[in-house]
């Protein structure tokens, strides 16, 4: 129909993953380049009203669940602005966060005001020295950011871990158990092979199914459904009201379903995480390009998206960082 874009393999597209910058405060090393650094905002990143006739554009195709990524989303200068635009939009009835915490302490409040109702968190270690070691920041203070965004009633709120062989992953326990007394729902991830940095991480790590495997041996995980647009196959812990999700990508990947593209900070529309097919944006844009015309662009840009990634056929293929486009 008119209203609702599919891609070649009739899937249904109706969850945007908007990247606002590609910096961030951390360095985990399968995400950022090595020696990144930057302070000015740059020419060719799109303002907010550009984002904003972008995500229109998508809203109008019957897109309603966007997701705020970085890089660090809230490095973006009025990010709680721009937040307050979007979900203004008419049709958009799910605008969610995926965030490292840091700058949450202050944040949270303000942008669950501004209609940001569903946060994800990356939290890999509750050990302030290996936490330190992964990302280079704080503990303490992401744990703050995170109570202060429960304190604000951003729900759900969803942990994500990428599990690093020998790293941490026998601290699984300890951090479902800090998920669980707080009700947040704990997603295991297996590392994915984006840009040099993600490579080197994701041939150290192995697939979930041996952690799986190992919780299971503690207790029964009852396969379970839970809202939302990403590719998590959920369970719940028999006898509570825990969730734990696996985002397997790499060992079961989810392709099949695959309901989302990305827009990164520089007007670039990404049809696959694991593919180079895109579609530029920003000079039409730029060039005062109108609504119904924008609209007409992203449909054929959703004619190049392709059917799977190929991280396993091929994982040194992906040059683009995961800080490009935020996962
Ligand atoms: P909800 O389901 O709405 O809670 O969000 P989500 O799981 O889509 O978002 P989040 O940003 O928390 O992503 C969690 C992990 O899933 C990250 O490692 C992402 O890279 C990964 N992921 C999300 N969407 C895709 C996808 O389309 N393909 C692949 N390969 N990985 C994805
Ligand atoms: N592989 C898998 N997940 C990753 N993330 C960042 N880099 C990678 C990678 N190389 C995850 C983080 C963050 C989410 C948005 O993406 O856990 O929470
Ligand atoms: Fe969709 Fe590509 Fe992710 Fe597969 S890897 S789920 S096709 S974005």
């Amino acid at each position: 129909s008119h209203t609702s874009l599919t891609d070649p393999f009739g899937r249904r597209i109706d969850y945007l993953r908007l990247s606002v910058t590609d910096r961030c405060d951390l360095r985990c090393g399968y995400c950022l380049p090595k020696g990144f650094k930057g302070f000015a905002e740059p020419a060719h990143w799109l303002t907010f009203d550009e984002i904003e006739r972008v995500v229109g554009a998508f809203t109008a195709l019957g897109v309603r669940r966007v997701r705020l990524t970085g890089g660090e989303p809230l490095m973006r200068r009025g990010l709680t602005e721009l937040a307050g635009r979007l979900s203004a939009l008419p049709g958009l009835d799910d605008l969610s966060l995926s965030s490292n915490a840091t700058r949450l302490e202050s944040l949270a409040a303000p942008l669950a005001r501004a209609g940001v109702r569903r946060l994800n968190v990356s939290l890999d270690s509750l050990r302030p020295e290996v936490f330190r070691q992964i990302t280079g920041g704080d503990l303490e203070r992401v744990l703050r950011g995170i109570a202060a965004a429960q304190k604000a009633d951003m729900n759900p709120i969803r942990v994500n871990t990428v599990v690093m062989r020998g790293v941490n992953d026998d601290e699984i326990q300890d951090i479902l158990d800090y998920c669980a007394a707080r009700g947040f729902t704990l997603r295991l991830i297996e590392t994915m092979p984006m840009g040099a940095t993600g490579q080197a991480a994701a041939s150290a790590c192995g697939d979930l199914e041996p952690i799986k495997r190992r919780l299971e041996q503690r207790f029964e995980l009852i396969p379970d459904i839970l809202p939302g647009g990403g590719p998590a196959r959920y369970y719940r812990v028999a006898g509570s009201e825990t969730r734990l999700g696996f985002i397997t990508p790499l060992s079961q990947h989810f392709c099949a379903t695959c309901n989302r593209v990305r827009l990164s900070v520089d007007g670039t529309l990404h049809l696959c995480l694991g593919q180079d097919h895109c579609y530029p944006l920003r000079d039409l844009l730029r060039g005062g390009i109108g609504a119904a015309e924008l609209q007409g662009h992203l449909r054929q840009a959703l004619a190049l998206k392709p059917e799977r990634h190929a991280f396993n056929e091929r994982p040194g293929q992906i040059v683009r960082f995961m800080s490009m486009t935020g996962g």
